[in-house]
């Protein structure tokens, strides 16, 4: 069994605070680290897809950045091995190929001045390894989308995440989003109901776009493909990064700088 020790303590107060996500930091600046859990037992939702463009997006905002895949499938690492070199740095970190002769505990090791931890993870979790994922997680990010297979399992997943893997959602870690989304439909509303009937935060709906397929495979985020085809992409991450950014300063929630795109760069 995995057995993801590698959550290193936060430092007490960063040097910079806690900056925008679209600035970019000092050269010799290091933020406190931001730890992003991307799960549901359901396959095929889109957490691979999610932690991906995540990775993308805070590198191109100038943070350090490690996109660390639990999954066996191995789906984040071979974006990775597609990303072109002259594309913002993401260090890979994964938990299941080998890397030599090295100890599974130094594979898995983060390296100190990682601003910003992402974790894909596999689906068919059970109790325990939830528990295992999200522990010393910052945010734990949950993609759902809209049929009734897929809010069934979401539903069964948060039972779980609740009850078995003990997350608090007084503690404002979990929140849902709607993932590959075509709005005006029943399911879209079914959806919608679904998600605002839970007590936890829904921070965010991603529509159904090839933009997420090209970046896919293209080892980018959606933000770096041409500026002309993503401006409705860009909108809806916002409220996302938003979120995320909050939860190192919960009262920073409502006074957070507004986002600004990262520089834009041509596909690799
Ligand atoms: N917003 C989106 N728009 C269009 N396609 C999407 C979107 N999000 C994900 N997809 C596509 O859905 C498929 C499944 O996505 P992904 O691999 O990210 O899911 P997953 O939850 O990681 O799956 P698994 O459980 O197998 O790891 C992929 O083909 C991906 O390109
Ligand atoms: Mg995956």
């Amino acid at each position: 069994m995995l057995n993801l020790n590698l959550w290193r303590p936060k430092p007490g107060s960063g040097p910079a605070g806690n900056p925008p996500a679209a600035a970019i930091p000092a050269a010799a600046t290091v933020r406190s680290l931001l730890r992003i859990v991307v799960l549901n037992s359901k396959g095929g939702c889109g957490k691979t897809t999610l932690s991906t463009n995540l990775a993308g997006y805070y590198a191109c905002c100038g943070y350090r950045t490690a996109l660390l895949d639990t999954d066996p499938q191995g789906s984040s690492m071979l974006w990775l091995r597609n990303r072109a070199a002259h594309h913002p740095r993401v260090t890979g970190i994964s938990a299941y190929e080998r890397a030599g002769r090295v100890t599974r505990s130094f594979q898995l090791r983060v390296p100190p001045d990682i601003e910003r931890l992402i974790v894909d993870t596999p689906a068919a979790l059970d109790g325990m390894r939830l528990q295992e994922l999200t522990r010393g997680a910052d945010a734990i990010l949950i993609p759902v989308l809209p049929s009734d297979i897929d809010i069934h399992a979401a539903s069964r997943c948060i039972a779980e995440l609740l009850l078995t893997a003990h997350i608090d959602r007084r503690a404002g870690q979990v929140a849902v989003i709607a993932n590959r989304v075509k709005k005006n439909t029943l399911m879209y509303d079914k959806l919608l109901r679904f998600l605002q009937s839970l007590g936890i935060p829904f921070i965010a709906t991603l529509r159904d776009t090839q933009n997420s397929v090209h970046a896919s495979e293209q080892g980018v985020c959606i933000h770096e493909l041409d500026a002309r085809k993503i401006g409705e992409d860009v909108r809806e991450w916002e409220e996302l990064i938003r979120w995320l950014e909050s939860r190192q300063t919960p009262a920073a929630a409502t006074t957070a700088a507004p986002l600004t795109q990262p520089g834009n760069q041509p596909a690799g």
